[in-house]
């Protein structure tokens, strides 16, 4: 079993997509181990996204994520962190796929709706800026016995 990071972005929570979105995860079989709301800081923003601190967006993207709560998850399953990247789509909304959730409820690269770890690394790096290991709930989940 593998995990991933996952949040949803301030402008999904103002667009009362949180259902529509955990949806997708639950109905594929993906466990949800950890959720909360939460209003991420500019700190733990900056920490986040640090490797993208030159970048032109940088400092909108930091607005956009301070700008309102999250919803911040930890899910489960097996390769969850490359299923996740397809259920979500490209980063840029033109790119992603009909069927995925940016290329379905996204316009533009700045409010992509969602984010999901990229690799196991990032994951750990990650999700220890929005939770506490205790936070993490290990529960039977029947229907993963059948995907
Ligand atoms: P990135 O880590 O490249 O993408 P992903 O979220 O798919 O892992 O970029 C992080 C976020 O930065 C991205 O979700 C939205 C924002 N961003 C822009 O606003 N403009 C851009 O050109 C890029 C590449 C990213």
């Amino acid at each position: 079993m593998e995990r991933t990071f996952v949040y949803l972005k301030p402008n999904a929570v103002r667009r009362g997509l949180i259902g529509e979105i955990i949806k997708r995860f639950e109905q594929r079989g993906i466990k949800i181990v950890a959720l909360k709301m939460h209003w991420v800081t500019k700190e733990e923003a900056e920490e986040l996204y640090k490797m993208h601190k030159q970048k032109s967006f940088y400092k909108d993207l930091i607005e956009f994520i301070t700008g309102g709560p999250i919803v911040a998850m930890i899910v489960e399953a097996p390769r969850v962190i490359e299923m996740v990247r397809h259920i979500i789509g490209n980063t840029d909304p033109l790119k992603a796929g009909t069927g995925t959730i940016r290329g379905e409820f996204a316009l533009t690269t700045t409010k992509n709706l969602i984010h999901a770890s990229d690799s196991k690394e990032n994951f750990e790096r990650e999700y220890k800026i929005f939770f506490k290991d205790e936070e993490i709930i290990d529960y039977y989940l029947d229907v993963q016995d059948d995907i």
